[in-house]
């Protein structure tokens, strides 16, 4: 069953040196209890695309076309309030730096507590407090660390702290933006163990990294962005085993050890400037493959085989 539908997703930002367009024309679904993750090189888009489903794209930016549907509603189409209720109770949001939503003068154990205040599922701050305490178990913390304040805590408990604060109220999806980042190897890996917990009680994740390996560990689906657009979509056997698009391939060959331990190639060139992205296929400078073509027009998204998509115009001619 799909659970939240993205159709025809764009965003700019209007910046003072020019529009940029950080998500084009994007399209998918996130399937209920699924792990999807996006991954891409750094501004590619993938938090803007994020941000956007609970409508926390920061200004300058706008989602300009679009829909994003979920449970019959248009998530862009929601006032304020509407969209406030829903963020917390049917979707929650971790992010890379915990200490950007923390309140780092209030105690960790009442941070939790307000979730059950704010959505009215508790009157009582003493039961909020209870339940939290409950939570943080659940998270793997001690229960006295509800005491402590965000500095107290070190960067894999404080991550800790927000996922039981995006997880209380047992929203149907989690999306988490590049939760891990800051932590080191044995910590993220609790932490992904966390989230994996989570998702088999039902909860799908939308998981934003620029780590494939970290995506193809963990993921049932993996989308690849590319300067602003998906390219590739598809389970993860689908596009790590027979990528389609040759940024995906590129990628690929960029990580160790992924594709058989084989010399680690960089991928040629830069991403491009999003304010002026190249006409065509937006990664035809550097793409090996590059005709006349993918110079001129925007490659369609194909249907490779079931379930996996991908948008490049050498596709067409297999
Ligand atoms: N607040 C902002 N104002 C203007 N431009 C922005 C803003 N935030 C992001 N952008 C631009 O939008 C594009 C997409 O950025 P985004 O942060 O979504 O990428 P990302 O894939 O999450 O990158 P990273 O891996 O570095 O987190 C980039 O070109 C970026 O420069
Ligand atoms: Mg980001």
């Amino acid at each position: 069953m799909v659970l939240i539908k993205i159709k025809g997703l764009s965003i700019h930002y209007y910046t003072l040196s020019g529009i940029v367009h950080a998500v084009d024309n994007v399209s998918f679904d996130i399937v209920e209890g699924e792990w999807i993750s996006v991954v891409g090189e750094s501004g590619c888009g993938k938090s803007t695309l994020a941000y956007s489903i609970i409508d926390l794209v920061p200004p300058p930016g706008r989602i300009v076309s679009g829909e994003i549907l979920f449970n019959g509603k248009n998530l862009v189409k929601l006032s304020r309030e509407e969209m406030r209720m829903i963020r917390g109770k049917d979707i929650g949001m971790v992010f890379q730096d915990p200490m950007t939503s923390l309140d780092p003068l209030r105690r960790v154990g009442d941070q939790v507590a307000e979730v059950f205040i704010e959505h009215r599922v508790l009157s009582s701050w003493r039961d909020a407090r209870e339940k939290a305490r409950e939570l943080l178990r659940k998270v793997g913390l001690p229960e006295d660390r509800a005491s402590y304040y965000p500095h107290q805590l070190s960067g894999g408990q404080r991550q800790r702290i927000a996922i039981a604060i995006a997880m209380a109220l047992q929203p149907k999806l989690l999306i988490a933006d590049e939760p891990t980042t800051a932590l080191d190897v044995i910590v993220q890996d609790t932490i992904m163990d966390l989230m994996e917990g989570f998702k088999k009680q039902g909860t799908s994740i939308l998981f934003i990294t620029h780590d494939l390996a970290l995506a193809a560990e963990r993921s049932d689906r993996i989308a690849v962005m590319y300067a602003g657009k998906l390219v590739e979509l598809g389970s993860v056997d689908q596009v790590i085993d027979n990528p389609a698009h040759p940024y995906t391939v590129a990628l690929l060959k960029s990580v160790p050890d992924l594709w058989g331990g084989k010399k680690i190639e960089s991928i040629p060139g830069y991403p491009p400037d999003l304010r002026d992205p190249p006409r065509g296929c937006r990664f035809h400078p550097r793409c090996p493959f590059a005709r006349d073509i993918c110079r001129k027009e925007g490659p369609e998204t194909i249907e490779v085989e079931q379930g996996h998509i991908a948008s490049c115009h050498l596709l067409r001619r297999r």
